[in-house]
């Protein structure tokens, strides 16, 4: 009987998350599910023994690749591709005992849920200008948003691609899209399925505001910047909207994605997604990743949902847990689309997501 914990963006890389991960407790988790979405590391080795680590700590992890999973160095990698090299940590996940498919578990509270991986990547506008996630801002440079963007010197394609990155790896989800779950679906992919959720919410605004002054940092000089570099628009590298189809196609309840380095919880249209990434060290020292500090920087509890009477029962307030419990109930309140249009803010993002 599990509980289902949810982070992304491990970056093992470097030597302080690392730390951090190994921090987490090796027993509070025994009998639980990590749902870990994507850019751990782009070192083979490196991701295997964090996989490894992670299962000892919990009972199950199902996990699905970000972008800088498949980064193919050629003095490490050889002549691999991208695509082969996601083939590769698929097959090392199978070895290891990690999660790769649609996954049943039985929960603490006699409930029953599917976890179901969403294999995606970003859709670019010149790709496919409908699918992309992008929209225009009037201080970006596309110029410096290309050079800037990591992606674009170690990710490497196969030559003669019939389909978009976007589409190759929708395609490898044909097998998971069904409505023909017998019980609630979570859904979890690495990268965003909505426009709307690249821009902060009001709350997402005070929530930073809320954790830099706990760390002792003045506002933010524009908040729905949200610490971004003037002139990129991470928009052109977010998401793409054949996630958001696959997802509702499976009737998902629950979205878990990461990517962004900015932290959501969100509900629209009846599905609530949340983003709870460990991001950088900086990021976390500027106080930008709101709720990690609640989790004493470890994953978020995202499932069961607590009943009304349970929520009532907690002492802590919504903001104080960083919307991590309540607002799984708010899925059941038939919530409307926060209904604020992308294009209202400025771009968000960074180099090196
Ligand atoms: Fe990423």
């Amino acid at each position: 009987m599990s509980r289902i914990f949810a982070i992304s963006d491990l970056h093992v890389d470097y030597g302080q998350n690392w730390a951090v991960v190994n921090d987490w407790s090796d027993t509070d988790y025994n009998n639980d599910v990590l749902i870990l979405a994507g850019d751990v590391t782009d070192s083979l080795e490196l991701l295997k023994s964090t996989l490894i680590l992670l299962r000892q700590k919990f009972a199950q992890v199902c996990f699905v690749p970000g972008n800088h999973d498949v980064w193919v160095r050629k003095h490490r990698d050889g002549d691999t591709n991208s695509i082969a090299k996601f083939g590769q940590i698929l097959n090392l996940c199978q070895r290891i005992g990690i999660k790769t498919k649609p996954t049943c578990v039985s929960c603490i509270d006699n409930s029953k849920v599917w976890l179901v991986p969403i294999y995606s990547w970003y859709t670019q506008p010149e790709e496919d200008e409908i699918d992309s996630l992008y929209f225009p801002s009037s201080i970006e440079s596309r110029r410096m948003s290309r050079e800037i963007w990591s992606d674009n010197y170690n990710c490497k394609w196969p030559d003669g691609m019939l389909t978009t990155i976007s589409e190759h790896f929708a395609d490898l989800n044909d097998d998971f899209i069904t409505d023909d779950y017998d019980a609630p679906v979570i859904t979890f992919s690495h990268f965003l399925p909505r426009q709307e959720l690249i821009a902060s919410s009001h709350d997402d605004d005070v929530a930073v505001s809320t954790e830099r002054e706990f760390l002792g940092l003045p506002k933010l000089d524009y908040a729905k910047r949200q610490g971004a570099l003037a002139g990129f628009n991470f928009s052109i590298y977010a998401g793409s909207k054949y996630i958001d189809k696959q997802l509702r196609q499976c009737k998902s309840v629950l979205h878990v994605f990461g990517h962004q380095h900015r932290n959501r919880d969100r509900v629209i249209d009846n599905v609530r997604y949340v983003s709870h990434c460990l991001g950088y060290h900086k990021e976390r020292q500027d106080g930008l990743l709101w709720g990690l500090r609640q989790w004493q920087n470890g994953p978020k509890m995202i499932w069961p949902v607590p009943t009304k009477d349970e929520a009532k029962k907690r002492k802590t307030t919504d903001a104080q847990l960083g919307n991590a419990l309540p607002r799984c109930s708010q899925k059941f309140m038939r919530t409307p689309s926060d209904g604020k249009n992308a294009n209202e803010y400025q771009s968000v993002g960074r180099s090196i997501m």
